[in-house]
């Protein structure tokens, strides 16, 4: 397909009806992972102009730092730390209204206030995360939740 994005106006709903299909057609036919969780960070930080959207990947006893979009990140991250390490710990995803209010949470931005994140599983494990940080408060609810676990489940890990 065309390497296109087509970027739509409307309710948080409406982008994602409009972006889901999109990251199918460009997940399909490739394989290769980095090249698969790249264009997902894209695809979401064109459409949804959050701060940060990027993967974590689990290796050895840590999350260490995956394809993104944004400014640049913490690299290594400890199960059970920050909303990342709960979310890989309790394999759940964590939404955050207000990472000050967030024990524990890593400041990887100072210009991040809130924040969701989801745990990839793959065969009954989790092997990474999707981070989404926004610069505003209470950016993620439900509707996130229900969508995001849509485009990781295409993922083939
Ligand atoms: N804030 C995250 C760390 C990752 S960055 O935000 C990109 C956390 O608390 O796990």
């Amino acid at each position: 397909m065309a390497e296109d994005l087509l970027l739509i106006e409307g309710t948080k709903e409406e982008q994602y009806q409009a972006l889901l299909p999109q990251i199918e057609a460009l997940l399909k036919g490739e394989e290769d992972v980095v090249a698969n969780l790249a264009n997902v960070s894209a695809a979401l930080k064109q459409q949804f102009q959050w701060l940060w959207v990027g993967f974590y990947l689990v290796k050895k006893d840590e999350l260490v730092l995956g394809p993104f979009q944004g400014p640049v990140a913490c690299t290594r991250i400890k199960k059970g730390r920050g909303a990342c390490g709960a979310s890989w710990e309790k394999e759940a995803v964590i939404i955050v209204p207000d990472v000050e209010k967030f024990p524990g949470h890593i400041a990887c931005s100072s210009l991040s206030r809130s924040e969701i994140v989801l745990p990839l599983v793959f065969k009954g494990e989790v092997v990474g995360v999707l981070d989404v940080d926004s610069a505003d408060l209470n950016t993620f609810d439900a509707t996130d939740e229900y969508y995001l676990k849509q485009i990781v489940a295409l993922l083939q890990l």
